[in-house]
């Protein structure tokens, strides 16, 4: 199998100070990849992560500081990013507003948040990023989810955002060949979102999974490795990572 060492390429994760991201840093980190974490809110979460990592390898973690419904500031973000080790070689947009928005309540508020953060943060982000990118023969993982094309009920803005994220995907993957592979993970139930739901819909929801249980952080984490390092002639997928939960009705 074709697989080259990812020691001291340059990943940036959005969103991970946190949960699934979280998890893909560790992960990354540990495969020896030097990490730009975003976060936005979470500053203590983040600097928590960046002490442990840079406890284990000096100078491996920088932090970045955004809001990413901010889009006129992504570019300076990304020129920010740059400066760490002067390359970037891998992308992977994982920050993600995640709420319900019924039909009747929805505001112009909502939509923004929900298609900023799920949306137009990644193309911007991308754009931004790409020549980088180009330079290093590098990738882009794109979070999506399994409701990009089955509608999660109450969750349309959500839902709509996640199926542009995933047209978006495909999309780049032409617009960047050669240079670089864009790529995107559907993860079916892994962590509960925090405003948590009740019990009888996480049942629900797992006996309606053919593997019969959760899946974990860890999960997504090891097939963005997959996508970053193993990958080498896949570009333009979606792979869901969901126990087989799209296989029932
Ligand atoms: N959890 C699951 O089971 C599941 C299922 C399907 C798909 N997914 C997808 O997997 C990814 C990770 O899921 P998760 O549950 O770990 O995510 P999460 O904890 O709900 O959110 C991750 C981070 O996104 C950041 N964020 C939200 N809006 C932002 C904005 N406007 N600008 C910058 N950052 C923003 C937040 O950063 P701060 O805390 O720093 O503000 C948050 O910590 C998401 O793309 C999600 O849609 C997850």
């Amino acid at each position: 199998m074709e697989q080259t060492s990812i020691a001291g390429k340059v990943l940036l994760v959005t969103g991970a100070s946190q949960r699934i991201g979280e998890s893909i840093v560790r992960l990354m980190h540990a495969e020896g990849m030097n990490i730009i974490l975003h976060y936005r809110h979470s500053r203590s979460d983040a600097q928590k992560i960046q002490q442990e990592l840079n406890a284990e390898r000096e100078d491996s973690v920088i932090l970045i500081q955004a809001d990413l419904s901010e889009t006129n500031k992504i570019s300076e973000m990304i020129r920010e990013a740059v400066k760490g080790w002067g390359r970037i070689d891998a992308i992977v947009n994982n920050a993600s507003s995640f709420y319900p928005t019924p039909i009747g309540d929805i505001d112009e508020k909502a939509w923004d948040d929900l298609i900023n953060s799920n949306l137009k943060a990644p193309l911007f982000l991308s754009q931004a990023a790409a020549p980088y990118l180009k330079q290093q023969q590098g990738c882009i993982v794109n979070i999506v989810d399994i409701h990009a094309d089955r509608p999660l009920k109450n969750h349309t803005v959500y839902c709509v955002a996640k199926a542009g994220l995933a047209m978006l995907t495909k999309s780049l993957a032409r617009e960047l060949a050669p240079e670089v592979r864009v790529n995107a993970i559907a993860p079916g139930a892994i962590l509960w979102p925090e405003n948590d739901i009740d019990d009888v819909t996480k049942k629900r929801i797992l006996s309606n999974t053919v593997l019969k249980r959760q899946g974990s952080a860890d999960d997504i984490a090891t097939t963005v490795r997959f996508l970053i390092n193993e990958a080498n002639y896949i570009t333009g997928q979606i792979l869901a990572v969901d126990g087989g939960r799209t296989l029932s009705n």
